[in-house]
């Protein structure tokens, strides 16, 4: 994983992310997470692992995240940060770096971070390669 300083101005979003962290509903994995993406607005929107008895019901913190900004009429993904527990960076799972793709740009950049601090910068590039995205679906239809 590259290892770029991250950028002064994500304080607010890793702020945003532990405070969201803070409200997960996680009593099976007992693997509290809290993301937080600012959109093209500049506008925070944050969210946390809500878990459920009948397990596959749960949802992620990214997907959590993602649902507040699209509710809140933005569709662009600036920055997202995701944020475990421990030091050790989290990486979002399979299914949320395809949500993240839906609304990410070439520009975008996934914080994946440990409880001490915003964590190393991934492009959608690194994270998901060969990626099934938006545009491909628009180059196929008729
Ligand atoms: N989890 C997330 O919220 N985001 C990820 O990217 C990885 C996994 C959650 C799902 C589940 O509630 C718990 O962490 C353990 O997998």
């Amino acid at each position: 994983m590259p290892t770029a300083e991250p950028p002064a101005d994500l304080s607010a979003l890793f702020e945003a992310a532990l405070r969201a962290r803070g409200h997960a509903h996680a009593p099976y994995s007992r693997f509290p997470v809290g993301a937080a993406v600012r959109s093209a607005s500049g506008a925070i929107h944050a969210g946390c692992n809500v878990e459920n008895a009948a397990y596959p019901s749960g949802i992620c913190a990214e997907t959590a995240a993602i649902a507040a900004m699209v509710c809140a009429g933005e569709r662009e993904i600036a920055q997202i940060l995701v944020l475990g527990q421990t030091d050790e960076p989290l990486t979002p799972c399979g299914a949320c770096r395809q949500r993240i793709l839906e609304f990410a740009t070439p520009h975008t950049l996934i914080y994946c971070s440990g409880a001490s601090g915003p964590g190393p910068a991934l492009t959608m590039e690194e994270l998901l390669p060969h990626a099934f995205g938006p545009d491909r679906l628009a180059k196929d239809a008729p």
